[in-house]
């Protein structure tokens, strides 16, 4: 196949990446996006800040664009994302536990309920733990305590029960403290059945990244029963050692069969979050890297 979304399609398994509505406007960028990508992950414009600035007051509208045009095309949606510290709008911190508690349940009927039946999966609680494997001490983990992510899940599935369920976070690119917190809490709500049916690893690496139990991990959490997906992949450098760590993480997909699809996290060095580290599979030209061509000949 000579595109990521082709080549991915002939194991089932979907190429997507990261959109932000605010390039929809230039050409080069769209016309890669749909030639290229068979999945998308708004970039920000899901996000709590975006999508319910004030106390019951949502804006889907720059989402929306990027969703009517992603399933116009058949592609995958991920929804990104429900719960989260980062990007949360401020009047949220402000709020007591019981309100807080209704805050969060309305968020997640109202935004889920939305896009109810059109998206592929939802990052329903995104980075909740810290290095050491211990909860972060979100807002929500101080006055809602551990509960408050199995109640997520819970108001997701009620609000969307045909979306995928999936919790995501970072630095979890191995067997690790903090992977191994997450997959402690995986299994406690599978075997309590939680409502959860994926995990996401975000894979923000570099060139010099060790990926030597990557695959091991993504199949440690297979084995609990979920899905995986490699979600915000970005790899930091240039040339053969950029290439080798794109190759070593589709290959460790490719070899887990619930690995169900990759996310690059945008489309082009250009308008990467991380631009000066040059980490995606087009350059500012959106000419094809390296890293492109080692990507598509392990798909
Ligand atoms: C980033 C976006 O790419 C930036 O545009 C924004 O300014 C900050 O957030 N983990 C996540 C993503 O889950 O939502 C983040 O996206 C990158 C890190």
């Amino acid at each position: 196949a000579s595109t990521l979304g082709a080549a991915a399609a002939q194991s089932g398994r979907y190429f997507g990446a990261a959109i932000s509505t605010s390039h929809l406007g230039e050409a080069a960028y769209v016309n890669t996006w749909t030639a290229e990508f068979t999945g998308v992950t708004p970039e920000n414009e899901m996000k709590w800040a975006t999508v319910e600035p004030n106390r019951n007051q949502f804006n889907f509208g720059p989402a929306d664009q990027i969703v009517s045009q992603a399933r116009s095309r058949g592609m995958k949606i991920r929804g990104h994302t429900l719960v989260w510290h980062g990007q949360l709008a401020g009047w949220v911190s402000g709020l007591d536990a019981s309100n807080l508690r209704s805050a969060m349940q309305n968020h997640i009927s109202q935004v889920a309920g939305h896009w109810k039946g059109q998206l592929y999966a939802w990052d329903v609680v995104n980075e909740a733990f810290e290095e050491n494997g211990t909860r972060r001490q979100s807002v929500f983990q101080q006055k809602l305590g551990d509960g408050y992510i199995e109640d997520a899940f819970r108001a997701a599935r009620t609000a969307d029960p045909n979306a995928k369920l999936c919790y995501n976070d970072y630095n979890i690119d191995g067997v690790n403290a903090k992977s191994t917190g997450i997959y402690t809490m995986v299994r406690d709500f599978k075997s309590r059945g939680v409502p959860i049916d994926c995990v996401g690893f975000q894979s923000h690496l570099g060139s010099n990244s060790t990926l030597s139990s990557y695959q091991a991990n993504l199949q440690r959490f297979a084995d609990l029963g979920v899905d995986v997906q490699i979600t915000e992949l970005d790899v930091g450098g240039s040339g053969s050692g950029q290439a080798n760590v794109y190759r070593q993480v589709t290959q460790a997909c490719m070899a887990v069969s619930r690995c169900t699809g990759i996310t690059v996290w945008g489309v082009t060095d250009k308008y990467s979050w991380r631009s000066s580290d040059t980490p995606l599979l087009f350059d500012g030209n959106y000419g094809k890297k390296q890293a492109y061509t080692a990507v598509l000949d392990v798909l």
